[in-house]
């Protein structure tokens, strides 16, 4: 019987009619589509010429654009070819993991879908980092100490490739970048001139070690908390989640536009300058946010390259240098402090894999960006790089941590600190201080820091005189560089013993946990009695 008993030819008259309808409109979709096929296909917009792609052991990812249901190929040739295909577009995006590839080059990427082709010219495999953070990331290269013979050195160095993305925030996880400062670019005067310092000398003295390219991904803005960068994910974890309590900035806006949309690319590891914006805002959560923040972009950038960037991939960091000379203010040295976790140094047992180059003895009072932002980044570069060689390319004999307390010993009369390693030391009456007080506590409110001159040191030690402590109150605590401004420029107390290393500052209680720094026995304990 035909529908609610109408006559059969009825029926079949509006099957027709519908059938007729439907091919029509397919006709004029088919004929609107046809032509923006060709069109639609593209890569995202970080991926240009002269870039650089994740080199072996990791296989280099690519995405873009193209026409849902299609599949695109990509074609490599250069040193060696490969042809891979990927799965149907889904949402109108196309991925594909390329098998790992050596680094070298140049090559030619083309990839090609439904008779039309992209290319992308001068591709070279080698290690690609990302650089984040505030202004003294962004803080450019023609701003710096010597900037003329360090912008003439760049063309020396066609194989470290340039990155930059533009500056943009959004309420929601982008896909693709909103745009580009700086597209992949060979290395002119012109072009580092403008790009970030730090990253770029970060990855011209890799070079120098690596001897293979290296990809730079410039992602930073100055003046931005942490909040920022971090997804909501790592501010839940730290409480930081609440709206009513984050008038700055908003929360994630640039996690969103700046890094969500590079977790699809394959990277080696990342370096990090920022703090400075967090000084005075949710400051106290920052040994949290931090690492927080760590651990989820590696998380995110596991998950979004297909698990090609390494799940603990190397995180470098630049503790924060100087501000305001003579200021009580303990803003800098306690985010100094938080930004190792509260452990003084790194790697540790809450950053594992990360590595630290210590700048508070880098201060540059007539800095004409202010002083908040040092000229001497090559020194800071420098520093990074001997951690990425020691804890990113496990490169064995490179120090690259500073002198670290191992063993305290504290009577009425001294307190006696023996480092990690031989030390270079300078007189000081007041770079260290003791916490006095009465009861057998941690130092807290109620207890009082004075400064405790430098009597007498060895080698490895250094004996600070306690009588600045009122009987019967004695020293509960100890701390170094506790200040915004500790000391000139490399004029610290405390060094390494060949002086390269500054001393990180330290604040270590006697009555709390044990100290342990990995690969000093265990059986040490710092507290000492
Ligand atoms: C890449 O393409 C350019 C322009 O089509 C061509 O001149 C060059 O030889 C190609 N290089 C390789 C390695 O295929
Ligand atoms: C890849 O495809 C191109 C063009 O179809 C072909 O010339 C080349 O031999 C292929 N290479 C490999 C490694 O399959
Ligand atoms: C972080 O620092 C604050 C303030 O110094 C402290 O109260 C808190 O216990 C620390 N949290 C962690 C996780 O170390
Ligand atoms: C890119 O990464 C994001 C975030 O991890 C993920 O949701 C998305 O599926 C990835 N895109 C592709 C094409 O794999
Ligand atoms: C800080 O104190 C030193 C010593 O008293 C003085 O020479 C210097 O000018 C002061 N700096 C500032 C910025 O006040
Ligand atoms: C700048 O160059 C001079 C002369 O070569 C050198 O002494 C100084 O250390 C350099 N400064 C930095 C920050 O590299
Ligand atoms: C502290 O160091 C001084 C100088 O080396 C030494 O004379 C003194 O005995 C040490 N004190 C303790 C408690 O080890
Ligand atoms: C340095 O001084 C410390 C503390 O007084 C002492 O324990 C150590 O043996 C001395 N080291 C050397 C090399 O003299």
């Amino acid at each position: 019987m035909g529908v609610a008993g109408a006559p059969r030819h009825f029926v079949c008259l509006v099957c027709l009619l519908v059938v007729a309808v439907v091919c029509f409109i397919f006709v004029i979709l088919s004929a609107y589509f046809g032509c923006s096929v060709v069109e639609d296909l593209r890569f995202a917009s970080y991926y240009g010429d002269h870039m650089v792609l994740q080199k072996a052991p990791q296989r280099a990812s690519l995405w873009g654009f193209g026409p849902e249901g299609s599949q695109v190929t990509i074609h490599l040739s250069g040193p060696s070819t490969q042809n891979i295909t990927s799965a149907p577009v889904t949402e109108g995006i196309w991925l594909v993991s390329l098998d790992p590839v050596d680094a070298g080059g140049p090559y030619n990427v083309t990839a090609v879908c439904r008779g039309s082709s992209r290319t992308l010219t001068d591709v070279l495999f080698g290690d690609v980092w990302l650089c984040g953070g505030q202004s003294n990331m962004y803080f450019q290269t023609s701003q710096i100490f010597n900037a003329s013979e360090e912008l003439a050195l760049s063309s020396k160095y066609p194989h470290v490739r340039t990155f930059m993305a533009a500056l943009d925030t959004s309420d929601t996880e982008l896909t693709d970048l909103i745009g580009v400062e700086l597209p992949w670019s060979v290395p002119s005067a012109n072009v580092v001139s403008q790009f970030s310092a730090v990253c770029w000398l970060f990855g011209r003295y890799m070079y120098d070690r690596l001897k293979y390219p290296v990809g730079l991904v410039e992602s930073c803005w100055g003046g931005t908390p942490v909040e920022a960068w971090s997804s909501g994910r790592a501010l839940k974890l730290c409480g930081l989640d609440d709206p009513e309590d984050s008038p700055q900035t908003q929360n994630s806006a640039l996690w969103n536009a700046m890094i969500h949309p590079l977790l699809n690319m394959t990277i080696y590891g990342a370096i990090w300058y920022q703090g400075e914006a967090n000084a005075n805002y949710h400051k106290d959560k920052y040994n949290c946010s931090f690492p927080a923040m760590i651990d989820d972009w590696r998380m995110a950038f596991h998950q979004g390259s297909g698990w090609q960037t390494a799940p603990d991939f190397p995180f470098g960091f630049v503790q924060l240098a100087t501000y305001k000379e003579n200021t009580t203010d303990d803003g800098f040295p306690d985010i100094r402090w938080h930004q190792t976790a509260d452990v003084g140094f790194v790697s540790n047992l809450r950053m594992k894999k990360t590595f630290m180059a210590v700048a508070f003895d880098l201060p540059d009072k007539t800095s004409p960006y202010g002083t908040i932002h040092p000229r001497d980044k090559q020194d800071v570069a420098h520093r990074l790089t001997l951690g990425a060689r020691a804890v990113a390319y496990g490169e064995k004999g490179v120090a690259f941590a500073g002198p670290f307390p191992y063993r305290i010993v504290s009577t009425d009369e001294s307190v006696n600190i023996t480092y990690d390693q031989p030390v270079s030391v300078a007189p000081s009456k007041n770079i260290f201080e003791i916490c006095c007080s009465e009861r057998k506590a941690p130092c807290g409110p109620g207890s009082s820091w004075v400064p405790a001159a430098i009597l007498s040191w060895n080698q490895t030690s250094v004996q600070l005189s306690a009588s600045s402590c009122p009987r019967p109150s004695e020293a509960t605590a100890v701390r170094y560089a506790w200040s915004d401004w500790p000391c000139g420029f490399k004029a610290c107390p405390v060094y390494s013993a060949a002086r390269i290393l500054p001393a990180p500052p330290f604040l270590i209680h006697k009555y709390s946990g044990p100290l342990k720094r990995p690969g000093t026995p265990p059986e040490q304990d710092p507290r000492g009695e």
